[in-house]
């Protein structure tokens, strides 16, 4: 996976002398002298996401003046950050507390996806940065981002089982963690039914598989956390397929797994205080002979067997049996991400991912992490009424709920919570994983969505 140049510097970096400076402008903040003429020249209220480039005598570029709107928002810096020319520059008026996340915000703002063609190569902005802020932990909270997008991005073909297993590998190995991936028919004897009834139907060389990464496993004293990803690398929807637009993204349907394997390269670089399991099915929901069936009937590891209404509904099943190994090893907190349902995106649209959590504590402590991070969440209930929408007459559960209960999204965290660990609580997040309207700072593409929250979550309850 690529990386460009940082584009933060510290503030004792050579280069901090030379750093042209932006002035954030909030409301409408009055600028005198000759900024303040150029300016009301060209219209310039301090309006949010505009900026102004100001020229000095010689009519070369001084100054910037970066519109903030009302009320200050770090991620607004996003939009600098895209539309900022090269050089380097330095921030004013970041408000006290502000300047990690608003370096953060200029990073995530500097992604660009440029795996598969050569045009940029422009060198970004690149930002001097206030002597308070921790360079190397920004960075790689952003790197940790910039990875998720990436895998995200990267197209299925590039992007299968394999090659999830690959960064898995790189990130643990990264961090000392061990990783063990059981494959193919191999799942079958090692009790993941579900997991490979949806990823059998794949080429061998995109078989199914299932990959645990373990980390600080000798600290018995410390809580353990299970991180858990949906990995469907592409979703055809199976036999049951697909029409030409749903399918057409569905190359990000392995997003749960990448922010699971990026949740977890920030929780071992950070050394949190935690023991570590991450747990990722990768899957094809590819169209074969071979294929699972609507109406076949699967076991799972859980021992509850399901009778399959709806090919398309196939993260469901490959969580359940992730979940349940979880379950196994009993741990203290459970948290997953999966791009689990069109649904959630009805409900609560593109930007705004559904919670789901039974635990009062956790969905406090998630919601108040997502405010200071400024990464949106909201909560949905684990509604129990609209279990009975999971029953089926001739299995333990089916995985397309009844048509009646109608909220998708509720149902399928419902039909997970079946198997969700026993021990501890469990969070789901049903993410989007994707930018769906390009703008400044957020190219139609792929998004983390959820992670960092999660992320500021953990290093509060379990700090290193
Ligand atoms: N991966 C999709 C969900 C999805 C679709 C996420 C579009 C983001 C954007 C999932 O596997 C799926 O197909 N879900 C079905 C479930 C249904 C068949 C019960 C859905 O949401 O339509
Ligand atoms: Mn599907
Ligand atoms: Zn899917």
């Amino acid at each position: 996976m690529s990386r460009r140049l940082p584009v933060l510097l510290s503030a004792d970096s050579e280069e901090a002398g030379v750093a042209r400076p932006v002035r954030l402008i909030v409301g409408d903040t009055a600028l005198d002298g000759r900024v303040g003429a150029w300016a009301t020249a060209n219209g310039f209220k301090g309006q949010k996401g505009r900026l102004l480039l100001c020229p000095d005598e010689a009519g070369e570029i001084a100054e910037a003046l970066f519109g903030i709107g009302k009320g200050f928002e770090s991620m607004a810096l996003r939009g600098l950050a895209d539309r900022l020319p090269g050089g380097i520059w330095r921030l004013d008026g970041v408000p006290d507390g502000q300047a990690d996340l608003a370096a953060l915000a200029f990073c995530l703002g500097s992604y660009a996806f440029d795996r598969y063609t050569k045009v940029g190569t422009e060198p970004p902005a690149r930002l001097v940065v206030a002597d308070t802020v921790d360079v190397d932990r920004v960075l790689d909270l952003a790197r940790s981002c910039d990875l998720v997008r990436e895998m995200v991005d990267t197209p299925a073909a590039d992007m299968g089982p394999l090659q999830i297993e690959t960064v898995a590998r790189e990130i643990a190995e990264e961090s000392g963690a061990t990783i063990s991936v059981i494959t193919g028919d191999a799942l079958l004897e090692a009790d993941y039914p579900a997991v490979h009834a949806v990823g059998r139907a794949a080429i061998p060389a995109r078989a199914p598989r299932v990959i645990e990464i373990h980390w600080n496993t000798d600290r018995s004293d410390l809580p353990l956390l299970a991180i858990v990803g949906k990995g469907v690398v592409f979703d055809t929807g199976g036999l049951n397929l697909k029409a030409g637009v749903g399918m057409r993204n569905m190359k990000k349907d392995m997003g749960g797994a990448a922010h699971a394997l990026g949740l977890a390269r920030q929780v071992m670089r950070a050394g949190l205080a935690v023991r570590l399991v991450v747990l990722v099915p990768a899957v094809e929901n590819a169209v074969s002979g071979d294929a699972f069936r609507p109406g076949d009937i699967l076991s799972s590891r859980k021992g509850l067997t399901i009778e399959i209404g709806n090919t398309d509904a196939e993260g469901r099943l490959i969580l359940a049996d992730a979940l349940a190994r979880a379950g196994e090893l009993e741990p203290d907190l459970t948290l997953d991400f999966a791009t689990l349902t069109g649904a959630a995106r009805i409900a609560l649209g593109p930007d705004l991912p559904p919670l789901y959590t039974d635990d009062e504590a956790l969905a406090a402590d998630m919601l108040a992490a997502s405010a200071r991070v400024e990464d949106p969440l909201w909560r949905m209930p684990l509604w129990a009424p609209y279990s009975d929408a999971l029953d089926s007459d001739i299995a333990d559960l089916r995985n397309d709920s009844a048509a009646w209960a109608q909220a998708g999204s509720v149902t399928a965290a419902l039909f997970l919570k079946h198997f969700a660990p026993g021990t501890g609580a469990w969070a789901h997040m049903d993410i989007f994983a994707w930018n769906p309207r390009g703008r400044a700072g957020w190219p139609q593409g792929g998004e983390v969505q959820a992670m960092r929250a999660a992320f500021e979550m953990l290093k509060t309850r379990y700090p290193g």
